[in-house]
């Protein structure tokens, strides 16, 4: 068993492919990390940290989550100086396709590069159903008004929507 593991990630939203993962993820470690990246030069982000940390709380409210200790926290800066003010153990990435890999790969060199720290990194396979999902297609649905169930929990489908009529001068 991982003692404390990190999953970070831009979570533009969070989408039922990053619980998927944060649900599998906690049967391995007795601490996860779901570490959202506060980039203020990603200025074309649709929430901002604090809403992020909002969707990603009530979304893993509905996991079935057992004898794991969940915490939310953003961070700026490197993600090497992050895993090692936490002490973290494991490093948790959730991988889709191939179209993933080579950046994954490039990520995980190149931090392992910037630090002294020891830890692994961990790839967890998207399940099937969640092979081809993103943030970024999750709102480009969203922008078109197509149906978001599948993808996203009802609490960030709301949120959705409501950004999208802000977005169109609605409210
Ligand atoms: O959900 P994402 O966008 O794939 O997550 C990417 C993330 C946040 C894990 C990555 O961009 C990151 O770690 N950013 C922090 C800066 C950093 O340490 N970059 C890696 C070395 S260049």
């Amino acid at each position: 068993m991982i003692k404390k593991a990190i999953y970070p990630g831009s979570f533009d939203p969070v989408t039922k492919g990053h619980l998927d993962i944060i649900q599998r993820a906690s049967k391995l470690t007795e601490e996860l990390v779901v570490a959202v990246l506060h980039n203020v030069s990603k200025s074309n982000s649709w929430f901002n940290v604090d809403e992020k940390i909002d969707l990603l709380k009530n979304s893993i409210s509905e996991l079935d989550i057992k004898d794991c200790k969940i915490r939310i926290i953003s961070f700026n800066g490197l993600l090497v100086d992050l895993i090692e003010k936490e002490n973290i153990d494991v490093l948790i990435r959730g991988l889709r396709a191939v179209s993933d890999y080579e950046y994954e790969v490039q990520l995980n060199l190149t931090n392992n590069l910037l630090t002294k720290k020891k830890f692994e990194t961990i790839f967890l396979n998207a399940s099937r159903k969640y092979l081809y999902l993103s943030s970024s297609v999750v709102r480009e649905i969203a922008i078109h008004h197509g149906k978001l169930d599948y993808f996203v929990t009802d609490y960030v489908e709301k949120k959705l929507i409501k950004r999208v009529d802000e977005i169109n001068g609605k409210n």
